[in-house]
Formats: structure tokens, C-alpha cells, sequence
């Protein structure tokens, strides 16, 4: 059994939790949508800057809502690798200076090994090999989950990734920033059939489709376009409408590619994570088809979604239980492929 405190920063949530293997001890998410919300994206710079201010009282804060010394942590991690390089520096240097002062091991963790994470958080009796839906802002990947630390990507997006994709469709049916939420709320009251739309589909040199990757650009173009028209016939958007359509289109293009993927492989778990787990509109697609299929499905909780470290703290304590440890030499990457996990433990 491990003890470990964990930190997240490679975007723009501050985050500090501690776990003990499977189960969540604390878990503190400090939040900065509202700081890069007038942009209209997260400006790097800023959520570097943020991180520096909020980290030392969200780890103060994680460790006295778990009632917790030093003395009772095993090790320290932080997400190091993939996200934006100034915001990743201030956590993992934050994690090796409190490994060295404290005398613990430091542990690097890959920020999408964390999403598979979070589906253990919730289903402690979940054990590899399953497929996971990997579905975030910057990722839309599905993961052959082997073992610990043996991963394979099956498929991945060509383009856009389904989070980014909510949130250009939001912004440019002016919703405003993060996007996911916002449309989901709106698809609630509209008709997913009001517009038909395009799924976009990668094709093959021997024809035919790619059964697992996907591409989202077009379908955000297809809304642009039927926007502006919409936007001539009359000023005031059916947004409802366009957002339960949009929506509609991506959950059905992830559950296709999921589903075909797990019964391809022989996989009877699909594990979902990442910031669009949290949609509705996916959970119910996914969960119908899986059902028709005997396929389980599994969705975090939505606050283990979205980017936080208990996810982070869970990956790490399994490195940590099979004796894995990063050097104080790890540095941060801006993208590192999940298949290279193990390159995070070497000494
Ligand atoms: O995993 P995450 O918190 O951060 C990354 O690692 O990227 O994912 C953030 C993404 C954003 O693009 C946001 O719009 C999307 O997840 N998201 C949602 C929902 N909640 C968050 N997308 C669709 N429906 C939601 N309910
Ligand atoms: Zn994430």
C-alpha cells in the first residue's frame, strides 16, 4: 500500500491530492476557467503564473483534509509530461523540491496515464486488459490498457480532438469558454435530429473507412457553415437545436469507433476518461451500444473527469508498488507518447 501526494498542473487546474493505492484520501481542484475565460482559451503564460500563486495552498490544503503529516507519505508525483511546458515546470519542480526536502521519491507521471487512472479511482475491482476512451481537450485517443505501464494506441484523432472541438463549436456559436459544459447543457433542450451533420471519416488508401480513428475539423467547418447560413435566414441562433445535433454527431462517431475497437480486440471493458467523459450526450450513446454488445462501460465520477490529481497520485502509487521511481533529473515534454510511459522510470 502507497501513500502518495501528487500534483497536477500541465493546464489550467491547480490540483493536489493524496491517495492510498485506490483510494482517495483528499482531493483539492483549484480551479482557473475564470481567469482565461475573457480570452476565450488558456493563455499559457497566465496559467503558468496562476499555478506559482495557488500550489502551496492547495498542497496545505490536501494534506490537512486528509489529516496528514509529511511522515505519512511514501512519495511525490506530479504530471510531467504531455501539456504546456511552463505550467508543467511549476508542479514538477514544486514535487522534486518537497521529494528532496522531505527525504521521499519523486515519481513523473504522464498526464493521459492519469485519465486511464481515474476510472480505477471508482472501480477499485477494475484490473487490465480493457480498452479506455480517451476523450480530453487535447486528446481523443483509445488505449490498449495491457498492464501497468504497457500501453497501445489503437486509435486516435487525425485532427481536432473532441474536447477542442466543443470548444470551437461553442465559440463560434459565441457560448463562451470551456465549451463542453455549455453545449451539453444546451443539447438538453434541443433535437439531436434537427440538423443532420457530417461525422467526419478517415479514409483508407484500399477504401472503405479507418474503424478506429477519427477527425473532427470538418464536422466543426459543417457547423461553421450552417451557423452563417442560420445567421442570414435570422439573427437569433437555434443554439439548443445546433448543440443537441453537434453533439449528437460526436457521440455517435466515439461510441462506433469504441465499440468496433473493444469487440475487435476482445476487450469486455470500455473505461472512458478524460474532460468529454463528462458529456451526457456520450455517456448515454456509449451505454446503450455497450449494453446491446455485453460490453461494461465504465465513466468516472464527473469531478475525476476533468483534469485533477487524484487521477495522478492513483498512476503513480501502482509505479510506486512496483518499485518504479523517477530520477530528480526528469524534465517536462510538451507531448510524450503514451507507449513510452516506462522512459518516466528509468534511472
Ligand atoms: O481532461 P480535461 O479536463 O483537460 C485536458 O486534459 O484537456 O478536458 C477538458 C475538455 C474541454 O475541452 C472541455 O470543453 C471538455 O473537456 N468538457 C466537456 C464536458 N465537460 C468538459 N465536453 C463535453 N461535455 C462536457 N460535459
Ligand atoms: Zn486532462
Amino acid at each position: 500500500m502507497a501513500t502518495i501526494l501528487a500534483i497536477e498542473t500541465s493546464c489550467d487546474e491547480t490540483a493536489v491530492a493524496i491517495v492510498n493505492d485506490r483510494q482517495i484520501l483528499s482531493s483539492i481542484v483549484s480551479s482557473q476557467i475564470a481567469t482565461h475565460q475573457p480570452y476565450g482559451g488558456v493563455v499559457p503564460e497566465v496559467a503558468s503564473r496562476q499555478h506559482v500563486e495557488l500550489l502551496n495552498s492547495a498542497i496545505a490544503q490536501a494534506l490537512s483534509s486528509a489529516q496528514l503529516t509529511w511522515s505519512a507519505i511514501d512519495g511525490i508525483a506530479a504530471t510531467c509530461t504531455p501539456g504546456l511546458v511552463g505550467a508543467l515546470l511549476v508542479g514538477v519542480t514544486a514535487a522534486k523540491t518537497l521529494a528532496i526536502v522531505h527525504q521521499k521519491p519523486f515519481l513523473g507521471v504522464h498526464h493521459l496515464e492519469g485519465h486511464i487512472y481515474a476510472s480505477y479511482l471508482s472501480s477499485s475491482d477494475l484490473e487490465p486488459p480493457f480498452l479506455c476512451l480517451l476523450v480530453s481537450g487535447g486528446h481523443t485517443s483509445l488505449i490498449w490498457v495491457k498492464a501497468c505501464g504497457n500501453y497501445e494506441t489503437l486509435g486516435q484523432t487525425r485532427d481536432d480532438a473532441a474536447g477542442e472541438a466543443f470548444d470551437k463549436v461553442a465559440r463560434l456559436m459565441s457560448l463562451g469558454y470551456p465549451g463542453g459544459p455549455l453545449i451539453d447543457r444546451l443539447a438538453k433542450k434541443g433535437n439531436p435530429k434537427a440538423f443532420p451533420l457530417p461525422e467526419g471519416q478517415i479514409s483508407l488508401p484500399e477504401g472503405g473507412f479507418h474503424r478506429y480513428d477519427s477527425s473532427f475539423s470538418g464536422l466543426k467547418t459543417a457547423v461553421l457553415r450552417l451557423t452563417q447560413k442560420l445567421q442570414q435566414e435570422s439573427p437569433a441562433l437555434p443554439v439548443e437545436d445546433l448543440a443537441a445535433s453537434f453533439q449528437e454527431t460526436v457521440a455517435k462517431a466515439l461510441t462506433k469507433r469504441a465499440i468496433a475497437c473493444a469487440l475487435d480486440h476482445g476487450l469486455d471493458t470500455i473505461a472512458v476518461g478524460g474532460g468529454v467523459a463528462a458529456n451526457s450526450g456520450l455517456r448515454q450513446h456509449l451505454q446503450t451500444a455497450a449494453a446491446q454488445h455485453n460490453l461494461r462501460v465504465l465513466f468516472p465520477p464527473l469531478e475525476f473527469c476533468t483534469d485533477n490529481a487524484a487521477m495522478i497520485a492513483c498512476a503513480a502509487a501502482e509505479h510506486f508498488n512496483q518499485g518504479e521511481r523517477s530520477p530528480l533529473t526528469l524534465g517536462v515534454l510538451s507531448r510524450m507518447p503514451i507507449a513510452n510511459v516506462s522512459q518516466l522510470y528509468r534511472p
